[in-house]
């Protein structure tokens, strides 16, 4: 069998969360492959809403295999605490979830490096999620980086000490008020809870379930456009969250991987700083802001808003080699009396289809503009419902990027979801 892979082609929160849980149900193994408690993905259904960061979103199925892939950053405080909310709701993964020895753990001086870099930065900021991604991550290329497989060595705390000895001379660089100690105890103990679970060779584990004919799933996490290599660097994440990164997250050969399922929502989000050409910084984009509830699943963070982007689209599509797209949000735009989409950028007077390699330059995009198909959507089910303006939407998306738009969702619960022939 083949791994097939689900990423965000935008700026992340694109309903990654929402449709692995839809898409769960045709597959036997769910698995993560980067990022970390950076990641907030929310699921809906039976009137439960739940928001996973580190743990694949296959974990509402009992009878699936979920991973935590080794390109993926732990927090044991943040496991230990989603672990416990999901037993809360009756949910036990002690049998099911397995975690790669090979995955690195974010330690608490891990957090602290991350706020002090973001503060000295002022207002060049990343604006990190401020959870220790981006030090860990360097720590792991660094050749520093502590993994789950150290954790039942005997030397662990000695190693434990060293590197957050390392830490604690570069956070007095800062001039950072550490306060390390304070989360070591809930560290530790969420090492134990992490011992529970089975800690495996994970990419052996994989290629020995894809032998075997498991159907398999790469969850991505965050989204193409904060790429490490190919978002607005520095405006991004530390991990690679394109298609290749499926592969050395989880140890899968590139010819091992089958559909590559790539998800955006019918308009444009981001939180954090960096580049956003389509961004409305007016009504329209509160209006997005509102209806579409665009607070940060993980910080809270109102998400900035705009039109979608078909140069950045594509760019995505490009760079994961996107075989089927997924479209989610589209109830979002309901009310709107007409819909934006760009088709291209102004840059320094020339028109160009490429996304810019300079990040300061001034975009301006050229869009053309869709009637809005002012229906109410959410409790559509079939294809045949869709109102014909959002279908030409849709066809306009399909045409331009060559790749056929197979699922639309049309709201946040399992059931609002429309498969598409
Ligand atoms: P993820 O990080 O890609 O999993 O996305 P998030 O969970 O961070 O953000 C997506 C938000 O949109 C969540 O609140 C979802 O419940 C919600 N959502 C997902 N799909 C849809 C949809 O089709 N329509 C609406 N209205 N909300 C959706
Ligand atoms: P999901 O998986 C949206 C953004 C942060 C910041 C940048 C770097 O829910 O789509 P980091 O904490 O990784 O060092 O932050 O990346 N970011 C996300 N934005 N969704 C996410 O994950 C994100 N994870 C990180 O806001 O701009
Ligand atoms: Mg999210």
């Amino acid at each position: 069998m083949k791994a097939d892979v689900l990423l965000g082609l935008q700026w992340g929160d694109e309903g990654k969360g929402k449709v692995v849980d839809v898409l769960t149900t045709n597959y036997d193994v769910i698995a993560r492959f980067q990022g970390g408690p950076n990641a907030g993905h929310s699921l809906e259904f039976n009137n439960i809403k739940h928001v996973l960061h580190t743990i694949p979103s296959g974990v509402f199925h009992s009878d699936k295999i979920n991973i935590i892939g080794n390109g993926v950053v732990i927090d044991p405080i943040t496991f230990a605490t989603e672990i416990e909310a999901l037993k809360k709701m009756g949910v036990n993964l002690e049998k099911t979830l397995k975690i790669s020895k090979k995955a690195h753990l974010i330690l608490p001086s891990h957090r602290e490096l991350d706020a002090a870099s973001e503060a000295s930065k002022g207002k060049a900021k990343i604006g990190s999620t401020l959870k220790g991604i981006g030090p860990t991550y360097m720590d792991k290329t660094g050749r520093n980086g502590l993994r789950v497989g150290d954790t039942i060595r005997i030397d662990f705390h000695e190693r434990y000490n060293s590197l957050k000895n390392k830490h604690k001379d570069i956070l007095k660089q800062y001039n950072y008020n550490s306060n390390i100690e304070q989360h070591e105890d809930a560290w530790f103990k969420g090492i134990e809870v992490m011992k529970q679970f089975e800690l495996i060779d994970s990419e052996v584990a994989i290629n020995e379930l894809l032998n075997n004919g498991k159907r398999f799933l790469a969850e991505g996490a965050q989204g193409s456009l904060l790429d490490i290599d190919f978002g607005s660097y520095p405006y991004v994440t530390s991990s690679n969250t394109v298609c290749a990164g499926a592969c050395t997250g989880l140890g899968i050969a590139p010819s091992r991987i089958g559909e590559v399922l790539g998800i955006f929502k019918a308009y444009c989000t981001r939180v954090g700083s960096g580049p956003f050409p389509t961004e409305q910084e007016n009504p329209t984009g509160e209006e997005m802001r509102k209806i579409g509830f665009e607070f940060g699943a993980t910080t809270g963070r109102p998400r900035r808003c705009g039109w979608l982007d078909l140069v950045a689209l594509k760019y995505a599509i490009m760079l994961n080699g996107v075989t089927a797209l997924i479209m989610t949000k589209a109830d979002v735009l309901d009310t709107f009396d007409s819909i934006k989409i760009a088709t291209a950028y102004k840059v320094n007077g020339n028109i160009t289809n490429t996304m810019p390699f300079e990040i300061d330059v001034p975009i301006e995009p050229i869009y053309q503009e869709f009637k809005g198909w002012k229906t109410d959507i959410t409790n559509m089910k079939k294809e045949a419902e869709l109102p014909v303006s959002l279908i030409e939407y849709i066809k306009f998306i399909e045409t331009e990027t060559g790749i056929p738009i197979t699922i639309v969702s049309v709201g946040p619960g399992r059931d609002a979801t429309i498969i598409r022939n």
